[in-house]
């Protein structure tokens, strides 16, 4: 499905392709390329200069390469923006919004031209990640294939005078990278009634195969025993069983700490349960399971590229439904940990089956914990879907945090933890209760993780409006964006940090 990527070293003018895409910088005089706008027929020189195309992000302009020396038999000029602020972002954005162009064009081979003061390696990792970004067209429930544009075959990264094993290697890691998105914007997209569960453990387990990475998955009776009365609270209302997904990667030899906890929440479908939720827009909580999908994506490449950190990964995976015998509003459940919990409203059921599951990253071991989750609408009104909420302890922890998203390109914001939050969460009757009224619902949501965080550091990313784009982008396609799986990556891979 995905293009095949590989690092070439050639002069522009030599590449023979569909589709050449030319980065243009700001005050960019493309004076390397002799040449090009002769070939264009002028035309390169005309659309700078009537500023029919300026070098912003997610400018694009395409035009025949008819006469001259060039062997591309078009170029397609990409906005950067300035020179060397955000260098990586911008190329990854240049090259998903080109991919995206070149399929609608029908360019069935593409050439990206490296060029300008970028680390090569680097640029073709970023390029690399925005091609496999770029390519995606999710038509797996069409039978009707009329508008669907062919597919980019191949791509070919220009890097002049590049050292070609260097760049060859950052184009693996780049599509490991843009892999590991694109197969958790698969799993979010697909619909409740295929995605259930059960088909989301065995997915996990196809899509960890052959990457090292140890998959076990428990049942209802293993979840039982476990006495996640949280997970299995929710699970109740559903004619689905429920499955926990656990997921290791243990290198040979790493140390044996620290160890990353990944835990991703996997609702497969949320209805809302008895608390029901309006019908419009309710067939978007086919989505509620993105944050598992991040994980399970992100483990898969972190084995893929051989990390040499543990890293445990845990997805609760459960639909939220009102069956006869569904929790109740009012009702009380016992976690793993033992702490009891009042379910005040059953459509706040992410922070239930989270909470088992961070309890169990505990109990496996982990030293360091992140967990990522579609979690409340409150975060959605905070931050749009500009950046996903980040809230954690320590400092020094939610920083690496988000310093992983910032150069994985997938932006986080931090969001405040104060105890009043957690005094909301106050029960007659339990520990605590799982909603704490109307205001700062983000932040409430967070407040009650923390409960069974414990003293592990711990960060958590709030994607519910991050996770699925409305309408389709210059570089992204409409649908669930596979957001955060890159960042996770980032994470795990850069544990001296940490
Ligand atoms: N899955 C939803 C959160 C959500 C809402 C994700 C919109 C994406 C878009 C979550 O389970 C939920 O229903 N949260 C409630 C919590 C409330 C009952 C305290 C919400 O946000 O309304
Ligand atoms: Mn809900
Ligand atoms: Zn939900």
């Amino acid at each position: 499905m995905e293009p095949a990527v590989r690092g070439i070293s050639a002069a522009p003018s030599e590449v023979s392709c569909d589709l050449l895409i030319v980065p243009v910088f700001e005050d960019d005089s493309l004076a390397d390329l002799a040449g090009l706008d002769e070939a264009a027929g002028g035309e390169v020189g005309r659309a700078r200069a009537s500023r029919e195309f300026r070098p912003k992000p997610n400018e694009l302009f395409v035009t025949r390469l008819a006469g001259g020396q060039w062997q591309a038999a078009r170029v397609g000029l990409v906005g950067l923006g300035a020179a060397g602020t955000d260098g990586e972002a911008h190329l990854r954005a240049a090259a998903a919004r080109a991919l995206r162009a070149a399929r609608q064009q029908r360019a069935q081979t593409v050439a990206f031209l490296l060029r300008g003061a970028i680390d090569a390696e680097r640029a073709a990792r970023a390029v690399t990640e925005g091609v496999l970004l770029g390519s995606f067209d999710d038509r797996r429930f069409k039978t009707d294939d009329e508008d669907a544009a062919p597919r980019v075959l191949r791509c070919d990264i220009v890097c002049p005078g590049a050292a070609a094993a260097e760049v060859q290697r950052a184009v693996e890691v780049g599509r490991t990278l843009g892999e590991a998105s694109n197969r958790a914007r698969e799993l979010a997209n697909a619909p409740g009634n295929l995605l259930t569960p059960r088909a989301f453990a065995d997915q996990a387990r196809a899509l960890l195969a052959d990457t090292g990475v140890a998959v076990e998955i428990l049942d209802e009776t293993a979840i039982e025993r476990l006495g996640m009365g949280l997970l299995l609270g929710v699970a109740r209302g559903s004619a689905e069983p429920p499955r926990l997904i656990v997921m290791r990667h243990e290198p040979p030899g790493a140390p044996a700490s620290p160890v990353l906890g990944l835990v991703g929440k996997g609702v497969t479908f949320d209805s809302g349960g008895v608390s029901l939720k309006p019908a419009d827009g309710m067939e978007w909580m086919k989505d509620d399971m993105a944050g598992g999908a991040a994980v399970v994506c992100a483990m898969r490449a972190i084995g893929g590229l051989g990390l040499g950190t543990r890293v445990i990964g845990i997805v609760p995976a459960t639909e939220n439904m009102p069956g006869g015998r569904a929790t109740k509003p009012g009702d009380v459940l016992t976690g793993a940990s033992g702490t009891t919990v009042e379910v005040v409203n059953t459509d706040a059921e992410g922070r239930l089956i989270l909470g088992d599951a961070l309890w169990y990253a505990r109990e496996l071991g982990a030293t360091h914990l992140v967990d990522v989750a579609t979690l409340t609408g409150a975060c959605v009104v905070a931050l749009g879907k500009a950046a996903s909420g980040l809230f954690g302890q320590p400092q020094s922890w939610v920083g690496a945090v988000q310093r992983a998203g910032e150069r994985a390109g997938e932006r986080v914001w931090p969001m405040p933890l104060y105890e009043d939050y957690r005094e909301q969460l106050r029960s007659e009757t339990a520990d605590l209760m799982n909603i704490g009224g109307r205001e700062a619902g983000a932040c409430t949501a967070a407040a009650f993780l923390r409960v069974f965080a414990g003293d592990t550091p711990w960060a958590h990313l709030d994607i519910a409006g991050t996770a699925w784009a409305s309408d389709s982008r210059a570089g992204q396609a409409k649908g669930a964006t596979g957001v955060m799986a890159r960042t996770l990556v980032e994470l795990a891979s850069a544990s001296e940090s940490w």
